[in-house]
């Protein structure tokens, strides 16, 4: 059985904490779809991750259908979100809505997820009118790295963190199916959580939230660079690949590789 939004829902009801993990290709999919895990976003850090930018801003629509539709191929239980990247909704509602729909219709996503409170409310709306299920994302909101000046913690004074609060309550009023916190102090995490009928997903935002996620590159230790704190890299693929990449050119250059059982008659 697939899952869907309204299975999403009933975790949080019963209380079940869930994970979400970012996936990018239909290989990569197919292994966290087997492994089990329930929701697979295909986020904007593609643009980072993948395509060696510096921030999500240069990721375009065509970017994101091209993976979005590579991971929907690759699954057939997990819910599959596409990320909206910067300029793909911010400039219209019909533009937003627009390409919201590219995402279903084009790629095959079950689901988007987008950024920013207030601003977005009135997509949200319209999209979950429409039947297209939208993941809000509150605090470290990586398209507005510029307006943060940083990658920085968000809601640290009350006053921020009220806001923070009252967005949510508002996105989920809008019709949110879920809502991501992204890099905000584990209090907070905890009473957005608390306030909220919708499940909160954490990336950063302690160990309250309904569900935790993480991105593909980071838990699996390919990405080297210095990570965020609440990243845990789960392997060392990093390593791992290295290793393999150095055996090989030896093995190639001693004469080891390719052996008889790897020839043919
Ligand atoms: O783009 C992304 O991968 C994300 C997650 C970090 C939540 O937005």
């Amino acid at each position: 059985m697939s899952v869907t939004v309204r299975d999403v829902q009933s975790f949080r009801d019963r209380g079940e904490r869930f994970v979400m993990l970012t996936a990018y290709d239909a290989l990569s999919a197919k292994l966290l779809d087997e492994a089990g895990i329930p929701l697979i976003l295909v986020g904007d850090t593609l643009g980072m991750v993948m395509l060696g930018h510096d921030s999500t801003l240069p990721v375009t629509m065509e970017d994101m259908l091209h993976h979005t539709a590579a991971v929907r191929r690759g699954t057939t239980n997990a819910l599959v979100i596409g990320d909206m990247p910067f300029m793909s909704y911010q400039a219209s509602l019909e533009e937003g809505f627009r390409n919201a729909g590219r995402f279903l219709k084009e790629a095959g996503a079950h689901a988007v997820k987008l950024e920013g409170g207030g601003r977005v409310l009135d997509l949200v709306a319209r999209l979950t009118d429409s039947g297209i299920p939208v993941m809000a994302h509150l605090g470290l909101t990586p398209q507005s790295v510029n307006q943060f000046g940083g990658y920085k913690v968000q809601g640290r004074n009350d006053e921020a963190a009220y806001r923070m609060l009252e967005d949510a309550k508002e996105l989920e009023a809008a019709g949110a199916f879920a809502l991501v916190l992204e890099a905000v102090p584990a209090e907070l995490g905890k009473k957005i959580t608390a306030n909220l009928h919708i499940p909160t997903i954490g990336i950063g935002a302690g160990p309250h939230t309904s569900g935790q996620v993480l991105v593909w590159h980071d838990f699996l230790g390919i990405n080297q660079a210095k990570v965020a704190k609440f990243v845990k890299r789960y392997a060392n693929l990093g390593d791992d690949i290295k290793e393999a990449a150095s055996a090989f050119a030896r093995e190639v250059a001693d004469g080891t590789y390719p052996g008889d059982e790897h020839s043919y008659e």
